[in-house]
């Protein structure tokens, strides 16, 4: 955490250049950026503008002296917290001393500066500094992680309570038309049990979906990979959706080889393609969807591309929406929780492949998967 974390600022104020300079030689290291100032208003507007560790200040400089421009960083809040030192000639300005200490002074230091003296305390500072920033990078980060949470689950609660409520409602239908003098015909039911699957499933998938996010992040998203061909496993995929693509309007077709042998976790591959696909009906405003299979020679890749002509995705929003939960504006008033694509990518970088897209807003999207092709002698 320290090696990353950025350089610790210390400040330098001094009327002497020559004090100034000895200073600074005494006290710089890597990790640490000096700032020198030759008078009260010149450290005054370095303190504004940067976050200090700690500053030390002469005690005697002509136009305003260390006390007075402590008193003045006491009493603005940018700059009330910045741990100060004086450096004081000792004996001869107990008096000073003493103002100081009203003043909110946290330390001293004596002249003639005893080198051993001068770089502990500004370690002690520095090091105190780089803990509070750890302390508070922590805590935003899991205030971060507990909103996200609260978040989560409004949103599960959310997702799950109409289509909940609707089987609810159907339940209740069917009691009463089991009391009914006559029942229901087999058509009847045959409707309402499919409408009672459908519901039940998506909810299935909702779910399936959370215990996938929690996977992917904990590094758990088993793969378990085995020979499969990527041309069948398409074809198999786009021939389940046909039927809603069908129900909904949209014309769906597959260009496809005749095979592609590949090596990877077939169930996951079609759960990338399903998130895919789904989301091109799903934001393809029932225009044409095009998949399409192939081989990249070039690259030793395989790719599967899943094309629509729908809204399309603002460039800005095009890395954002492979994370959970990102969702773009356009898409506010169609049902999803954003977490489609976030674990489609997991499953191909999981993979050592890719998920990517291409967009322009209002020409649709086309989100292309790409997989290493298996080594030549892997067994088929
Ligand atoms: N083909 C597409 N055309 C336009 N926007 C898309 C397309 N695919 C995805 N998006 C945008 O990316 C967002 C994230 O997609 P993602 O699949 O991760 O979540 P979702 O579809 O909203 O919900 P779900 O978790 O049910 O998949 C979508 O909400 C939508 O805004
Ligand atoms: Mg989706």
């Amino acid at each position: 955490m320290t090696s990353s974390s950025p350089d610790v600022n210390v400040l330098l104020v001094d009327d002497l250049q020559e004090n100034l300079v000895a200073l600074e030689a005494l006290i710089r290291q890597p990790g640490r950026r000096i700032f020198t100032a030759r008078a009260g208003e010149q450290a005054l507007s370095l303190m504004l503008e940067h976050p200090f560790a700690l500053a030390i200040l002469d005690v005697q400089m002509p136009s305003m002296s260390g006390f007075e421009l402590a008193e003045l960083m006491r009493g603005t809040e940018r700059t009330r917290s910045i741990p100060i030192v004086f450096v004081s000639a000792g004996g001869r300005e107990l008096n000073y001393a003493f103002r100081g200490y009203e003043a909110g002074a946290v330390d001293f230091l004596y002249k003639p500066l005893d080198p051993h003296a001068v770089r502990s305390k500004v370690n002690v500072f520095v090091d105190l500094f780089r803990q509070r920033q750890e302390l508070q990078e922590a805590k935003a980060q899991l205030q971060r992680a507990v909103s996200m949470r609260d978040d989560f689950m409004s949103m599960i609660a959310h997702e799950l309570r109409n289509p909940l409520n609707s089987v609810y409602l159907q339940a209740q239908l069917r009691r009463r038309m089991l009391a009914a003098p006559r029942p229901p015909d087999t058509q009847t039911m045959q409707s309402m049990v499919e409408r009672d699957e459908r519901q039940i499933r998506s909810m299935v998938r909702l779910l399936d979906d959370m215990l996938d996010v929690t996977r992917a992040r904990t590094g758990k998203l088993a793969i378990v990979p085995a020979p499969y061909d990527l041309a069948a496993s398409t074809t198999a995929v786009v021939d389940a959706i046909q039927e809603q693509a069908r129900t909904s309007g949209v014309t769906l077709t597959l260009a496809a080889p005749p095979k592609l042998p590949m090596v990877g976790d077939e169930f996951r591959i079609e759960q990338v393609i399903t998130n895919l696909l789904t989301n091109a009906l799903r934001y393809g405003q029932r225009k044409p969807v095009a998949v399409t299979v192939g081989v990249r020679e070039s690259e030793s890749e395989a790719f599967v591309s899943v094309r629509d002509q729908g809204m399309g995705i603002q460039p800005e929003d095009q890395e954002r929406i492979f994370e959970q939960f990102e969702r773009t504006e356009g898409s506010a008033q169609i049902a999803g929780l954003g977490l489609g694509l976030y674990i489609a990518r997991q499953i191909a970088q999981a993979h050592h492949g890719r998920l990517e897209v291409r967009s322009a807003p209002g020409d649709g999207a086309e989100f292309i998967l790409s997989l290493p092709l298996p080594a030549p002698d892997a067994p088929t």
